[in-house]
């Protein structure tokens, strides 16, 4: 993965068109499939599961960005990993560090062969990644409470990005960097690619539009700007 990326979030896709959606995401330039799980629990909204990533498998080839926001993520792990992600992000406040459980999921994803990408809620340090850094291929750092699209980006966040981007330079590690909430071809956008964001996820930013193909280049090019 080199250039900027954008990776659609299916949550904002119509549900009941959704290979028409995914057809116009592809041809539209994305990345990645942005898919959005989430469990009532880690996260107050109840979204999509293991089924819903099953059958996305097989209507696109597009790489799945599969961003589990559940408690437990250990559990999962094994179901999710079975229909081959390109890249599975855990988050940090769902793991137990001291017990090793960080290493567990990252180890567990690269075992079955795809990426591993360790999430952060808007509250979490940047510095917990540090010890990983040399592991991950990816950090995501939230820019807004996970649980809902359309919510605004909490400004200062491009910060935490610039945080990363210092610790990944320290270890002399390169994980792409994921930023998820509130970005479209917006401020938000600019602010942290300039940081050094690498993926760029949207959610009401391009199925919102009526356009998707076009908001999907509008975001590669603020993101370029
Ligand atoms: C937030 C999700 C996001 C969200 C993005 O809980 O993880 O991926 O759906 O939606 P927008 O781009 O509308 O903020
Ligand atoms: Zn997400």
């Amino acid at each position: 993965f080199t250039q900027p990326r954008i990776a659609p979030s299916i949550l904002s896709a119509d549900f009941m068109n959704m290979e028409r959606d995914i057809r116009v995401i592809e041809e539209g330039g994305a990345g990645f499939v942005h898919v959005d799980v989430m469990d009532g629990h880690f996260v107050p909204n109840l979204t999509l599961g293991v089924p819903f990533v099953k059958q996305l498998k097989r209507i696109t080839d597009l790489p799945l960005d599969v961003h589990l926001m559940i408690s437990n993520p250990l559990n999962q792990l094994p179901w999710f990993l079975e229909h081959e992600p390109a890249i599975v992000s855990v988050h940090a406040e769902a793991l137990d560090e001291p017990t090793g459980e960080f290493d567990r999921a990252i180890d567990m994803i690269h075992e079955a062969g795809a990426k591993a990408c360790l999430a952060l809620k808007p509250d979490m340090r940047a510095s917990v990644v540090e010890p990983y850094i040399n592991k991950l291929d990816m950090v995501l750092v939230m820019s807004v409470y996970p649980g809902f699209s359309g919510q605004k980006y909490i400004e200062g966040t491009e910060k935490k990005v610039a945080r990363v981007v210092e610790i990944a330079r320290a270890a002399q590690a390169s994980p792409l960097i994921e930023v998820d909430g509130g970005l479209g071809a917006n401020d938000a956008t600019r602010a942290v690619a300039a940081a050094g964001a690498d993926v760029f996820v949207a959610g009401n930013a391009v199925f919102g539009a009526a356009d998707r193909a076009a908001a999907i280049a509008a975001m590669v090019q603020t993101a370029d700007e």
